[in-house]
């Protein structure tokens, strides 16, 4: 694979966890621990390739509504995961992000989070965001109201508002849109991610489970977006002038 047609900016639905457990007849909670080990497989792999922004959908403001116990795993999942990677991430330069409401997560977690993010801000290998109890609706939402805000107290006229005015309100803010979507386990929806953020994204979805998610499945992935050719409402011909058959960014 060259480095040149590498997307910059992979997202993943990290989907399949249950499943892939509840087949092999273990508890949900240990799908969701083989999750954490692709999670850390694939961050490494992405970051030699070259990705530059890597965003993985963790949990969902729609996940809350689990059972306890499945909630509660999840937490302490994520514990021990912001505990581990510190080290793996420093050592391979990757900055840590979060979209989502952070604050609804339990404190220990919180504090874990904000140190891990203090020790790597800046860090220009890549930047790894995790969505945490994220719904893309919430954080349109939130953003319309910032942007309320603002015109309510004079800073804004309702006429000048753009969509640069919600990309700056949003939590990606600063975070190209993502290049790449992959949706593992099969499901054909979005699930509330990042809905203003894929308008042009190109989309993937395979079988494969999360936890059997592979380095050579997401080759396989990036192999695939490399033969599509991007328009962005153009035609083919406009995006793809001569010596450059696919038109690829
Ligand atoms: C994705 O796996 C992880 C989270 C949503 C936290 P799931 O837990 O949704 O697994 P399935 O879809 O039930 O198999
Ligand atoms: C999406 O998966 C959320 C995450 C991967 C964190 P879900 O399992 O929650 O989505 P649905 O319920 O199948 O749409
Ligand atoms: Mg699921």
């Amino acid at each position: 694979m060259t480095t040149a047609a590498v997307p910059r900016h992979v997202a993943i639905i990290m989907d399949g966890n249950g499943r892939w457990a509840q087949e092999r007849g273990l508890p949900r909670l240990e799908g969701h621990r083989a999750g954490a080990k692709t999670v850390r497989d694939i961050t490494t792999y992405c970051r030699e390739l070259g990705v530059r922004y890597l965003t993985l959908y963790a949990f969902s403001s729609e996940n809350w509504g689990r059972p306890e116990t499945e909630v509660s795993g999840l937490m302490s999942l994520l514990q021990d995961y912001l505990k581990d990677e510190r080290t793996t991430l420093l050592k391979n330069q990757i900055e840590l992000c979060t979209i989502g409401a952070t604050d609804k997560l339990p404190l220990v977690v919180r504090a874990l989070l904000a140190a891990v993010k203090e020790a790597t801000r800046g860090l220009d290998g890549m930047r790894l965001t995790l969505a945490l109890s994220y719904g893309s609706r919430d954080e349109i939402v939130r953003a319309v109201r910032a942007i309320a805000t603002d015109v309510k107290r004079g800073a804004l006229a309702v006429d000048d508002i753009g969509p640069e005015h919600l990309e700056a309100h949003l939590d990606s803010a600063g975070t190209p849109d993502p290049d790449l979507l992959i949706r593992t386990s099969g499901e054909m929806r979005i699930s509330n991610f990042m809905l203003w953020q894929i308008a042009y994204t190109e989309l993937y979805v395979t079988p494969i489970a999360w936890p059997d998610f592979t380095r050579a499945r997401l080759d396989e992935a990036l192999a695939d977006y490399q033969r599509r050719q991007r328009r962005f409402g153009l035609t083919g011909a406009q995006v793809a002038p001569a010596g450059n058959a696919r038109g690829r960014p």
